[in-house]
C-alpha cells in the first residue's frame, strides 16, 4: 500500500483524527444545527485552507446555501443538479477530481478545480443537507477525505 503523504509531519488521517476530536468537543455543548454547521465549516477550512467549505441545506425540492467559509456562492441547487444535487440524489459521497470533466457541474467560481460533496443524514436516514468542499487544485480529495468528512457530518444529529 502506498504510504500516506505527510503534511508538516502528520498524515492526512492523523490531521483528520485531531480535527474530528475538536469538532466533537465543540458540538457536544450545542444542538443548534446552523451554529454547528458554521463551526464545522470554519474548522475544516481553517485546518486545510480549502478554497470553499460549506453546507447546502435541503429545503423542500432544492438545496439552499447554508453556513460556509469562502467567497460568495450560488444560493439554490435543484435535486440531481451539479455535484451537490447529485450527492443528494445518490445519497452518497461524490468525489470529483476535475470539475471540468463532471457533466453539469455548477461553476460558482472558476477557481474551483476539484471537489467533494458529502450528504448529511438525519436519524431516519433522510438527507437533510450536503457538505460541499472545493479546492483550487485538481485531484485534492480521496477516500480518506470521504471517510473522515462522513464521520464529521454524522456529528450533526
Ligand atoms: N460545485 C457545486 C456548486 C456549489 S459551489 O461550488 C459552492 C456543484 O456543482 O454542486
Amino acid at each position: 500500500m502506498a504510504e500516506e503523504l505527510k503534511i508538516f509531519g502528520e498524515t492526512k488521517s492523523e490531521i483528520y483524527e485531531g480535527l474530528y476530536r475538536q469538532i466533537e468537543a465543540v458540538l457536544e455543548s450545542e444542538d443548534d444545527v446552523i451554529a454547528n454547521m458554521a463551526n464545522i465549516s470554519a474548522m475544516v477550512n481553517g485546518t486545510f485552507g480549502f478554497w470553499w467549505t460549506g453546507f447546502y441545506r435541503v429545503c423542500e425540492d432544492q438545496l439552499v446555501l447554508g453556513p460556509f467559509q469562502g467567497p460568495m456562492a450560488c444560493t439554490r441547487i435543484a435535486f440531481g443538479k451539479g455535484v451537490c444535487g447529485t450527492a443528494w440524489k445518490l445519497r452518497q459521497t461524490v468525489i470529483v477530481p476535475d470539475v471540468d470533466a463532471f457533466p453539469g457541474h455548477i461553476a460558482c467560481s472558476s477557481a474551483s478545480r476539484s471537489e467533494i460533496v458529502v450528504p448529511v443524514f438525519d436519524r431516519y436516514g433522510t438527507v437533510t443537507a450536503v457538505l460541499d468542499i472545493d479546492s483550487s487544485e485538481l485531484d485534492t480529495f480521496d477516500e480518506t477525505d470521504g471517510f473522515w468528512l462522513e464521520k464529521i457530518v454524522s456529528l450533526l444529529k
